[in-house]
């Protein structure tokens, strides 16, 4: 049985803890020079802010927010997107800043550093364990919403997609100019491009196209120097890091330009569910003999959750699908491969990708749906979740499939969801960016929602998340296993950033970048010594030889 790695911290509940009860004095960073109150180190920020930038403190103080401005917990709330760290008891910023320009967050970062405090980069606030705006020390939010440009070159069939944007601003923008144009990347339209991007980034046309970050052309970032780079001043190292080794490792990713994709004028979506009684063991058993080998034109998500009907708890398996082409097409194509569906024309809608982004949001109209909602940010929405993700190499045998099922039933509430790779995926080497998963079937995300706010219901479903890891560990892919950057775990280790730094980071490191971990370590040791940027997973230097 394996929950976590040996020397790893390893329970988001003790991270918890950890957060809430360690004495911040007691961490191995140096803690923040004695100087006080929060109100003096907002003075100095400011002032610091002020000069570097040249512009009177009166204007400069209308982007930095204290503990004591009416406008810091709207601020501050906005992007938090699971509410398990919307308590009253969550670890706080001193200050958030929210720079309108590149020379606000070149100074921003210039007069943090010799404040000593942790500094947060925020971008949309997806981080399903909220890194990006929790510490366990005293620390900044650098908050990017206000840096959301998005420009799309239809002739050269490129963006320019800035950090603080969101992927739905990203396609609506598309969409304004194009309708045979697309980009890869997720699917909820509210996740931010500068920790999507900088962490790998999927969507449900990564069979066909890959990864987000294998659509990079160049990128701008400041780095710890305050100087604004692009791809070419910053070198391919460290362009190859920013390409799916997380941003907040290396500096502050501006933004990115990216080569979009073709789309048919027609494509076609599909679910179908089946429950344990009607098939779904067999359905989903050949499935991972389908989803990852069919036509690279077909994603086919399958959700996994336990259901109760007619009284009876049962499991249900919803396929959720992208083909790119005709309804008729991806019929005749599943009867074929995969006749446990049963999939018929009827279950079929045919329209354009942007409709497709829009349903693969739950909008049931979408075809009636006003392509403006993916202009809507819903601040300060969310409910409470947690996730956390393997990866399979070869398929589960139906009676570890049938096993699962009734480990599902028994645990009540958490579901998977299984995404396909293979396709584009496996054409490109498991080198090419940090991101080294590549040959794998399949990605499973552990996936667990809930809405009231009950310690004691929170710590019944983190459980379940972890007992279920528990259970998959003969199933999924070793030493490491595998872990997705952009599907956040604080279970699988944290790291203190003290004398064991390196070892702690291994830890982790390993599972989300395997071999591509020395790398990354390299290209950190490199372009930031000092380990400024850093949170509780980011890449560490290497130990120092003394
Ligand atoms: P956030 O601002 O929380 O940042 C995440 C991390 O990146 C933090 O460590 C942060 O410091 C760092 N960071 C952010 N901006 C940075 C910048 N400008 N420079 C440097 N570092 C920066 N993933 C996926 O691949 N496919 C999908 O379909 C989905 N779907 C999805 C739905 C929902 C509802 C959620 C909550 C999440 C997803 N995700 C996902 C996961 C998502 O890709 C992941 O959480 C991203 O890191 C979120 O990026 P944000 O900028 O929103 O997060």
């Amino acid at each position: 049985m394996l929950t976590t790695r040996p020397n790893s911290v390893s329970s988001v509940g003790f991270f918890l803890l950890f957060l809430s009860l360690q004495p911040l004095s007691s961490l191995s960073q140096p803690p923040p020079p004695p100087m006080s109150s929060s109100s003096s180190v907002h003075d100095s920020f400011l002032k610091c802010l002020s000069d570097k930038t040249k512009t009177p403190q009166s204007q400069i103080s209308k982007i930095v927010f204290s503990q004591t401005n009416p406008s810091y917990t709207s601020v501050l709330r906005a992007y938090i997107r699971n509410a398990r760290f919307n308590t009253s008891s969550t670890p706080k910023p001193t200050i958030i800043v929210t720079p309108l320009s590149e020379s606000h967050v070149s100074a921003a970062v210039l007069c943090s550093k010799p404040l000593n405090y942790v500094f947060k980069i925020r971008s949309g606030g997806h981080d399903y364990d909220g890194l990006s705006y929790i510490s366990d020390k005293p620390f900044f939010i650098l908050d990017l919403f206000n840096l959301r440009d998005v420009s799309v070159d239809i002739s050269g069939q490129t963006a320019w997609i800035s950090a603080g944007a969101t992927l739905g601003e990203v396609y609506y923008k598309i969409w304004e100019k194009s309708k045979v144009l697309g980009f890869p990347a997720g699917v909820c339209p509210t996740v931010g491009v500068g920790g999507h991007l900088s962490g790998g980034g999927y969507g449900n046309m990564v069979r066909k196209f890959g990864l987000t970050v294998d659509h990079f052309i160049d990128a701008k970032m400041v780095d710890v120097n305050g100087t604004v780079l692009d791809r070419k001043a910053m070198g391919e190292d460290l362009f190859w890091a920013i390409s799916g080794g997380g941003g907040g490792s290396f500096g502050v990713v501006l933004g990115y330009k990216v080569k979009l994709v073709p789309v048919p004028e027609t494509v076609t979506v599909f679910r179908v569910e089946q429950l344990m009684a009607s098939g779904a063991v067999d359905m989903v058993h050949k499935w991972q003999f389908v989803g990852p080998k069919t036509d690279k034109n077909l994603f086919m998500r399958m959700l996994i959750q336990p259901v109760t009907r007619n009284k009876v708890k049962t499991v249900r398996a919803t396929v959720v699908a992208l083909f790119l082409g005709k309804a008729d097409d991806v019929v005749s194509l599943l009867e074929k491969e995969l006749p446990e569906l049963a999939l018929k024309k009827e279950n079929c809608t045919e329209m354009t990708w942007y409709q497709s982004a829009l349903w693969w949001d739950n909008r049931v109209n979408a075809t009636e749906t006003d392509p403006k909602v993916f202009l809507d940010r819903n601040l300060d929405s969310s409910s409470f979740g947690k996730r956390k993700s393997d990866y399979v190499e070869t398929e589960i045998p139906r009676k570890g499939i049938e096993s699962l099922f009734n480990k599902m039933i028994e645990l009540g509430k958490i579901g998977l969801v299984f995404n396909p790779y293979g396709g584009r995926m496996a054409e490109i080497a498991d080198d090419a960016t940090p991101f080294p998963h590549r040959n794998m079937l399949y990605k499973i995300q552990y996936s667990v929602n809930w809405k009231e706010s009950s310690p004691e219901l929170e710590r019944g479903y983190l459980n379940q998340a972890k007992v279920l890891y528990s259970f998959m560990t003969g199933f999924v892919s070793k030493n490491p296993r595998g872990a997705y950057l952009n599907y956040r775990d604080v279970d699988i280790g944290v790291n203190d950033h003290g004398e064991d730094s390196y070892k702690e980071g291994e830890v982790y490191g390993r599972m989300y970048f395997g071999k591509n971990f020395d790398r990354l370590v390299k290209i950190k040791t490199e372009v930031d010594p000092g380990n400024f940027f850093r949170n509780e997973q980011s890449i560490p230097t290497l130990p120092s030889k003394a």
